[in-house]
């Protein structure tokens, strides 16, 4: 079976392209990845030379391109996970979300539906990985569930939300085989550090300030991506056509306690003495339009499918902070700008 990854040089990809390699040597997996600033191909050395795995750079905005690829390889499978992915940007540059999240995965559905041709006894399928920022904001109780009406805040979520729609329009206007999750926030190895935990992890080792973004009470519900690779798995081969599965962690955390255990944590393994971290806590500017609190009702997934998160939120972060400070290399070169060399060097 060819399996097309797309968005797999990136954090979550790159675990579900290693995941799919490693345990299904009977697919061809083939990532297609535009190599953006969050594209990294250092995050898939240890698989790169596998037989059963292709990587295809390309943009899945550019449409002759992505239908060519389709005509060619006839994926049976889609698991799409490219996207424009931090928040801060898409307020900087909401344009650039709407080209990759909608137009790009409007490309990618319409190339599927053709190469599908309306057989409803085939086995193909179309997997939207998707987020729970597309519910919007929670207040300081109640969980998203899959019922929840979307309510989008930020131009990312508001892209992902129109992504999820159109997914689900093909799946009832042209019976298009399709799931989608929505997950929440996600931690582990090989993020970009941008997003918080990793940004943190990073200015902690060089002291530099810690950015709390206004009073630091938001709350997100933080899962291991290893947990959600395996969810994404899952889903993808006992999911069932046309639903919608929340992925979280059950793990609620205010931003500033995870902060302050990863300040606790970080100084034990660097052995430092303990509050050092902390004293670079600094309360900043908030960001536009804070969504206060995301939490997922994961019921559905673990009742059908029997998906729990399998890591406690202290291995999984203490598991994190170990791979980045034994990775201080992968680490440097994403900073330096280093690692988008790595596809020059890899594919000539
Ligand atoms: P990421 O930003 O780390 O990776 C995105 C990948 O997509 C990169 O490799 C990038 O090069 C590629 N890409 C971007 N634009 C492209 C284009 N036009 N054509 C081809 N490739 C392109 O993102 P991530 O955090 O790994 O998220 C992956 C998916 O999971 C996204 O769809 C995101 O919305 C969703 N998601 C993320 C989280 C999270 O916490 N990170 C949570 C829930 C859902
Ligand atoms: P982030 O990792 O950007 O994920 P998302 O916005 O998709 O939830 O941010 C997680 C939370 O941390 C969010 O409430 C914003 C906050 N945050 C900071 O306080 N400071 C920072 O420098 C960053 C990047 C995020």
């Amino acid at each position: 079976m060819n399996v097309l990854i797309t968005g797999g040089a990136g954090f979550i990809g790159s675990h579900v392209v290693r995941l799919f390699v490693e345990k299904y040597p009977n697919y061809h997996i083939y990532n297609l990845d535009a190599l953006t600033y969050a594209g990294n191909l250092e995050n898939l050395v240890d698989i790169e030379n596998k037989p059963n795995y292709t990587f295809i750079k390309g943009d899945i905005t550019e449409e002759a391109f992505v239908n060519s690829l389709f005509g060619t390889y006839k994926f049976e499978g889609v698991i799409h996970l490219a996207a424009e992915s931090h928040v801060d940007r898409s307020i900087k540059d909401p344009l650039a979300f709407v080209k990759t999240n909608v137009i790009g995965s409007m490309i990618l559905l319409n190339a599927f539906k053709e190469c599908w041709k309306g057989d409803t006894t085939s086995k193909k399928r179309f997997y939207h990985v998707s987020t729970d920022e597309v519910y919007g904001s929670l207040g300081e109780t109640g969980l998203f569930t899959e019922t929840t009406p979307y309510d989008p805040n930020s131009p990312y979520s508001a892209s992902k939300a129109s992504s999820d729609h159109f997914v689900r329009a093909y799946g009832e206007t042209y019976k298009l085989p399709y799931v989608i999750t929505n997950c929440s926030n996600n931690y582990g190895q090989n993020q970009f550090p941008e997003k918080l935990i990793p940004l943190f992890i990073n200015n902690i080792i060089h002291n530099k300030p810690l950015p709390v973004y206004g009073d630091g009470n938001y709350t997100r519900d933080w899962l291991y991506v290893k947990d959600h690779a395996i969810a994404i798995d899952l889903v993808f081969h006992k999911g069932v056509n046309g639903e919608t599965y929340n992925i979280g962690g059950v793990n609620e955390w205010k931003n500033i306690d995870l902060v302050k255990l990863l300040c606790k944590q970080m100084d034990f393994e660097l052995g430092r003495p303990k509050g050092t971290s902390e004293q670079l806590i600094t309360y900043v500017k908030d960001r536009p339009g804070h969504d206060l609190r995301y939490a997922i009702d994961a019921s559905k997934i673990k009742n059908e499918l029997g998906w729990e998160p399998s890591v406690t939120f202290e291995e999984g972060l203490e598991k994190t902070i170990k791979w980045y400070l034994s990775n201080e290399n992968w680490l440097k070169n994403v900073t330096s700008g280093q690692y988008q060399l790595y596809y020059k060097k890899q594919y000539r």
